[in-house]
């Protein structure tokens, strides 16, 4: 491959395996300096000594931010006021996290003089395509290297292999039989043992949640405070955003909320099985759901459920920053206003279920609904009502008698 006009790359680092050789291929192979980049966005690993093993991978610089606030407020809560939800069961961990990681390291490689960005996504799966199209969205000017796509290493031992011809430090970690991804929303699983799709997961693989048949046999009941569509409050205690998520996480985790098995459909055309945790995430949902429903104007919600899985569809696609996703943005923000109050959700041996919500701006009026008040509805206008509604159905109904045809309403 010949080197390419690269003086300088900003590399998305976590100081693992992989982006520890990518840092060093970078140099030997590309010929540039490196300048490392790590996010925290609640993957709860080591972060402390990391500019340290960058420089000593031979690193230039090496820049660590914090991003979980800003995840859980400008990439986890409009996903959940999207009721964003991947083919009926993904709620999205990793997909939300890219962009979010993308943009600060678009930041970092402008601050730091880079001409280029590189990440250690490999060419098979959706991560790759998320960051680039971040990249390109944002940075149009910054080179893109894949080194996954561009070397010939093809294996954990090649990678092995690689760092200990160039002494680069690697913290010896036991090689898990699955590939793991996790942040303040979600731990994913894939890959590796759990291929097979009919493989049960083992038990002892879960890091945020109890197994359902280990929880406590006593249920415990959360309080979700809403205010315009975000969540602000847990039982009644305000919360920044990724505080509450954390915390949400821990009740829900212990109670084994929030797992899921699927085989979904990833945007390069395979299939995939995945293995999720998001026990935060998944109270979220709920909640949220049940705060609208007071809330929400049915035609309003009937839309906004309309634009949900296109929603999903774009984050899971890697198109957070696009034209058509500022559009679904808009539109859904503007539905929240009203969209404040709260919900009990009772958590139990992995379930989570609503027991209650009320909200200041509820739209649920009780002497309505009732079958003993009249108010402002007159059983009477209902005949009319009906009846309108039928015209079309008698009028079908009438013609098939005619033409002696089936029709596709029975009998
Ligand atoms: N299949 C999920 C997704 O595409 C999870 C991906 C996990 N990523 C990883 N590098 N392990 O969003």
């Amino acid at each position: 491959m010949s080197p390419r006009a690269v003086k300088r790359v900003c590399l998305a680092y976590s100081g693992g395996l992989d982006t520890s050789v990518i840092l060093r291929w970078l140099i030997e192979v590309i010929g540039c300096e490196v300048v490392a980049y790590a996010a925290d966005v609640g993957q709860e690993e080591e972060l402390s000594g990391l500019p340290e093993k960058a420089r000593a991978t031979g690193a230039v610089d090496c820049v660590v931010r914090d991003l979980r606030e800003e995840f859980a407020r400008d990439y986890v809560f409009p996903a959940i006021q999207a009721a964003a939800v991947y083919e009926g069961h993904y709620l999205l961990g990793t997909a939300l996290a890219r962009p979010v990681i993308a943009r600060h390291q678009i930041e970092v490689a402008r601050e730091t003089g880079c001409d280029a960005v590189a990440h250690g996504a490999t060419g098979k799966g959706n991560d790759q395509v998320r960051f680039e199209l971040a990249y390109r969205a944002l940075a149009p000017e910054l080179e893109v290297i894949a080194p996954w796509r561009e070397w010939d290493l093809v294996s954990r031992s090649d990678c092995l292999a690689y760092a200990e011809r160039h002494g680069i430090p690697v913290t010896a970690t036991a090689e898990k039989p699955y590939s793991i991804d996790r942040n303040l929303l979600h731990c994913s699983y894939e890959g590796g043992i759990l291929e097979d799709p009919w493989r049960r997961p083992d038990p002892s693989m879960f890091l945020l949640t109890r197994n359902p048949e280990e929880a406590p046999s006593t249920p415990l009941e959360v309080v979700v405070g809403f205010e315009a569509g975000v969540p602000v409050s847990v039982d009644g205690e305000r919360l920044a955003p990724h505080h509450l998520l954390a915390r949400l996480n821990h009740l829900a985790g212990a109670h084994g909320v929030g797992r899921v098995d699927i085989v979904e459909n990833r945007f390069v055309g395979m299939k995939s099985r995945g293995v999720y945790e998001t026990p935060g995430g998944t109270v979220l949902h709920l909640a949220h759901r049940a705060v609208e429903s007071l809330t929400l104007d049915r035609e309003v919600m009937h839309e906004r459920d309309r634009l949900a899985p296109r929603f999903a569809e774009l984050v899971y696609n890697g198109f957070w920053f696009s034209p058509e996703m500022d559009f679904l943005r808009a539109a859904i923000a503007q539905s929240q206003r009203f969209v404040t109050g709260e919900a009990r959700v009772e958590l139990y041996k992995g379930a989570a279920r609503v027991t209650g919500r009320r909200s200041p701006c509820s739209l649920y009026a009780e002497d309505l609904s009732s079958f003993e008040a009249a108010g402002d509805y007159d059983p009477r206008d209902a005949t009319g009502f009906i009846r309108l509604q039928a015209l079309r159905l008698r009028l079908a109904r009438l013609r098939d008698s005619r033409t002696g045809s089936g029709g596709g309403t029975g009998g």
